[in-house]
């Protein structure tokens, strides 16, 4: 069990960062690279095509402006796909989502938010939490400890609301 996060331009590495780190907090292992749809191609579908086989069990695939990595991914694999689409300095990243997220009907990509690479990573999650039970722990700690963060901002704004009463 082990999560591919494909990018398609180093470019791309600041905006994945975080669900290399979500990766890690469930112990589970994430291999990360470089495979661009219009520029190497071949070995982006190679991978994909190897993917199951490799041992991997969800492809998280980050792209911008004309954003067919995911997709091309999709084409070839029968792997969950996940999309993270990167935002673009000429249209704030609705680019890469609109590319995205318009697949033909019988190749489904699953799409987060712009940026939104913890989403990603966390829905990759609950995929494995399904047959891992290990990861389903981790999955309901994280949402204890998410919950704890909420009520402590709860408390704290009700005490500095105080002043104004
Ligand atoms: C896409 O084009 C990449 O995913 C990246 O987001 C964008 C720009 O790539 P570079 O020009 O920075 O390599 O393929």
């Amino acid at each position: 069990m082990k999560i591919a996060l494909i990018m398609g331009s180093q470019s791309d590495y600041d905006v994945i960062k975080p669900a290399l780190e979500i990766c890690k907090e469930f112990n589970v292992p994430v291999v990360a690279r470089v495979l661009s749809a219009h520029r190497t191609t071949d070995e982006a579908l190679s991978f994909a095509k190897e993917a199951a086989e490799n041992g991997f069990s969800v492809i998280l695939a980050a792209a911008g402006k004309a954003a067919h990595l995911p997709g091309v991914l999709a084409s070839v694999t029968d792997l969950p796909v996940i999309a993270i689409p990167v935002q673009t300095s000429m249209m704030g990243g609705l680019d890469s989502l609109l590319s995205i997220v318009q697949m033909p009907s019988g190749v489904p990509v699953a799409c987060v938010g712009v940026n939104a690479a913890a989403n990603a990573a966390l829905l990759a999650m609950r995929i494995l939490a399904l047959s891992d039970e290990e990861v389903a722990a981790t999955y309901r700690k994280y949402v204890m400890k998410q919950q704890e963060s909420v009520r402590q901002q709860d408390r704290e704004v009700i005490d500095a609301s105080r002043l104004y009463e």
